[in-house]
Formats: structure tokens, C-alpha cells, sequence
């Protein structure tokens, strides 16, 4: 690049950065007035830098700001292999789908029984459907939130061939007992990381522990790109078939540099059973599959949210202490979350559950504090089965599904975010202590 383009870069970037401070600088909090958001972007002049660096560069499809950032991810989560892809959602089905390809022995079928949570995300169920295999619904646990282990065993067929479970807000699952049962029936383990980034059980990043597992950068999450989300894995071989059904289904992986004879070396020499002589490697599909893949753009702004994510995580944390510390008072009528000794949490929010002894309900209680510009929000679907999309796909369900509904009836979240200031955080704890003593509860 010549100086004068260098410097006219340079210009550019200065003068984003002078916009940045001029129209994006932190609003001052005004307690009852400003809305305390249960999430969402922290970004500063950095993310718009990086993402005008990706726009004057105008390569626009995944390329350098994408390779930055496949390679940072791995490094800090410890996964060999990258799948960024457009969503979280684009994640489940990418990885769910290549558990199916016809180029594994082993693979899912058609018929096949998939075990999943009940208090789920719509979108990590969704994927077992769409390719034609069985949910077996397994009840929650209270105060985490995630899969009864207890019940895994009842959950068992012949056909039952993989589990699918979310770390439900970041609270991570006894992977050990996950792993050692899994593995004593060859099952593949998909993991739902979403909103766990950065949690840990036994001091190894969630994720990590199965054959594959996901992550979404919707703005909610740990951290974000507009839109976005990842694949993730050890598997060099679930890698490269997770690539192929994100881009079209093809089986070239040439990627950004993408050399004349292809990176395999032997782009024009590929042979198609049944025809004859050769067909370029960049027109070869070897499954069937989707365009889920993101831009440059957003990519570059997963690379400078990566400087922030250790900060984050801490953040996470620690305004997860102070707001548990704050409601412990209210155990009486809330029940508070629990996670297990081995778990190292990076929250994504704090859920509660208003317990049936208390003099009011979840409505009432999330109401008030929505009126007093304090965000709420439903543990996704509650009980999946319930919602109308949901009630009438082909499942089995192990028993009758008691938490799930108690979790639908009465269970809600706060956010811990980053964005979250301490200041925030009084005013919160302030509002439920005003609607408790309001509503018969201290
Ligand atoms: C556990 C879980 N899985 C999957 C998703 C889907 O992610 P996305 O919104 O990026 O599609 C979410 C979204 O919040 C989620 O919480």
C-alpha cells in the first residue's frame, strides 16, 4: 500500500475513533430512567476501526479478519478447529448435520435418537428434527438449569446414538459423567457452548469434551459480531465436514489465499465416479449443504472483541457474586442457582425461580422489575414441548417433565453482563428488595 493510502487509512481510523467518543461514549446511568439491559454490546473504538479496516479493504467474504480470528478462538477455548459460521443457530445445524454425513462409518441416520434437554433453546433441538432424527426429551434439573443427569440412562434405545446438551447459561454440566456414559455406548456428544464461552469444568474450557460443540456471537453473548457464531472441534476430519456443509456443500477448503491448483494441489485432477476425465475441485459436493458462512466484517469484529474477552469473562463473574450475594436474603421466595464444586462458570445471565411458597409470582415479580427498567427474560423456550412449533414434533420424552414446567411456570433471568456497572447493580438489587417488601416477601 503507498504512504498516501497508508495515511489516508490512517485518517480514517482517526476520525471513526473521534465519532466513536462523540456518539457512542457511555450515557450516564439514571437510576429508574436508564433501562438495565440484561445484555448486550460493550465495544469501543476499536470494534468500528477493525470492522472500517475489513470495509476499505473490501474483500468482504470470510478472509484474513476470519483466519485471525478461527486462530484466536482455538488458542482460547483449546480447540484444534474453527467453524465460523453466521449464527448460533447456523452452529447446531452445521454440527448436527455433519454428525449425518454419509462420509462418516458411524453416522446418524435417519430414525436415530438424539438426547436433548427439554428446557432448550428452540434452535438447539431444531437441527435433530430438520435432519430427521428423534429427540428423547430429558427433564431439567433445578437451580442449574441443565440436563438431569440422573435420568440419561431411562433415556436409552436401541437407536439412541448421540446427546445434544446446552450448558444452560453457562453453567457447565459434570462433562466426566457425560464423557464416561457416553463413551460406554457409543454415542457422539454435541455441546451447545452458546452462552458458556470462557466456562470451565475440571479446568478445561466446556466444549471440549465431546465430538463437537457451538457457540453463537448474537449481541446477548459472551461476545459478538452483530451476527455470528462457531463450530468447534478436535476432529480434523468433523472439521473439514463441518466447512463443507457451511460453504454449499463442497469439498474444497481452499479458504482465503485459495491457490490456482487449489490447496489440496490436485484442483483440476479430481475424478467423479461414473464421469468421465476430471472436474475442478471447487465444483465437488460431497454432501448436502448450506451457505451459513459470515463476513469479513463481522469477522474483524470478533478479532477486537477477543482482546476484551478475558476482561469479560472476569466481568461476568463478578457481577454474578454481587448480584447472588445481594438476593441470597430473598432465598425464602427466589431459588437461587447452584453449580457444581468442579465448575468454573462464565455466566451468561443469573437465573431464578419464584418458588410456589412465595406470596407472588414470576409475573408479578418480572413485571415490577420491567417497569422499573430492569430487563427480564424467559429461560428460552421453558419447556419445549410446550411452545406451538414445538408440541407436536416426533419425540419420545422421558416421564412427564416436572422442572421443565415449574421452569416454564416460574423461572426467569437478570443479566451479569459487562455492560453492567456497579452502580447498575445496586439499583437492581434496590428494585427487588422494594418489590419484595411490597409484595408480602421481607
Ligand atoms: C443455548 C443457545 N443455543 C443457541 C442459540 C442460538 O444462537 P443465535 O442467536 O446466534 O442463532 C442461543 C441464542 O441465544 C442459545 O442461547
Amino acid at each position: 500500500m503507498s504512504d498516501d493510502l497508508e495515511n489516508l487509512r490512517q485518517e480514517i481510523f482517526a476520525k471513526v475513533t473521534e465519532y466513536y467518543e462523540k456518539a457512542h461514549a457511555d450515557q450516564p446511568f439514571v437510576p429508574g430512567e436508564t433501562r438495565v439491559q440484561y445484555a448486550g454490546r460493550v465495544y469501543d473504538e476499536r470494534e468500528m476501526v477493525h470492522m472500517v479496516d475489513a470495509v476499505l479493504e473490501f474483500w468482504l467474504t470470510a478472509g484474513r479478519h476470519a483466519e485471525e480470528f478461527e486462530r484466536r478462538l482455538g488458542k482460547f477455548i483449546g480447540a484444534r478447529e474453527v467453524i465460523p459460521v453466521n449464527s448460533g443457530s447456523s452452529a447446531n445445524l452445521v454440527a448436527m448435520t455433519t454428525l449425518c454425513s454419509p462420509q462418516l462409518k458411524q453416522r446418524l441416520l435417519p430414525g436415530d435418537e438424539v438426547i436433548t434437554p427439554a428446557v432448550t433453546f428452540p434452535t438447539t433441538l431444531a437441527p435433530i428434527v430438520q435432519n430427521r432424527l428423534i429427540p428423547v426429551l430429558v427433564d431439567a434439573e433445578m437451580g442449574t438449569y441443565n440436563i438431569d443427569l440422573e435420568q440419561l440412562e431411562a433415556a436409552m434405545s436401541p437407536r439412541t446414538r448421540a446427546l445434544f446438551i446446552t450448558h444452560t447459561l453457562g453453567n457447565p454440566i459434570a462433562m466426566d459423567r457425560v464423557v464416561e456414559f457416553a463413551r460406554a455406548r457409543n454415542l457422539f456428544i454435541i455441546e451447545d457452548t452458546c452462552d458458556a464461552l470462557g466456562s470451565k469444568y475440571n479446568g478445561q474450557s466446556v466444549g471440549t469434551f465431546g465430538h463437537v460443540a457451538t457457540l453463537s456471537f448474537y449481541p446477548a453473548h459472551h461476545i459478538t459480531m452483530g451476527e455470528g457464531g462457531a463450530v468447534y472441534t478436535h476432529s480434523r476430519r468433523l472439521a473439514k465436514i463441518a466447512r463443507t456443509v457451511r460453504d454449499w456443500g463442497r469439498d474444497c477448503f481452499c479458504g482465503y489465499d485459495n491457490p490456482v491448483n487449489g490447496k489440496c494441489g490436485i484442483r483440476f485432477e479430481r475424478e467423479i465416479p461414473g464421469i468421465e476425465g476430471y472436474y475442478d475441485h471447487r465444483y465437488y459436493f460431497t454432501e448436502i449443504g448450506y451457505n451459513l458462512k459470515l463476513t469479513d466484517v463481522q469477522a474483524a469484529m470478533g478479532v477486537a472483541q477477543m482482546d476484551k474477552l478475558p476482561g469479560f469473562v472476569a466481568a461476568r463473574k463478578r457481577n454474578f457474586a454481587r448480584l447472588y450475594a445481594g438476593l441470597k436474603k430473598f432465598e425464602e421466595f427466589l431459588i437461587l442457582p447452584t453449580w457444581l464444586p468442579n465448575a468454573d462458570p462464565s455466566w451468561f445471565a443469573l437465573p431464578l425461580t419464584v418458588r410456589d411458597t412465595a406470596p407472588f409470582d414470576r409475573t408479578a415479580l418480572t413485571r415490577y422489575l420491567e417497569n422499573h427498567k430492569v430487563e427480564t427474560r424467559m429461560i428460552f423456550a421453558g419447556n419445549i414441548l410446550k411452545q406451538p412449533g414445538y408440541k407436536n414434533i416426533e419425540r419420545r420424552v422421558v416421564g412427564s417433565l416436572p422442572v421443565a414446567d415449574q421452569v416454564m411456570r416460574s423461572s426467569f433471568f437478570i443479566g451479569v453482563y459487562p455492560g453492567l456497572t456497579d452502580a447498575k447493580i445496586d439499583y437492581m438489587l434496590e428494585m427487588f428488595a422494594q418489590f419484595m417488601a411490597e409484595h408480602g416477601g421481607q
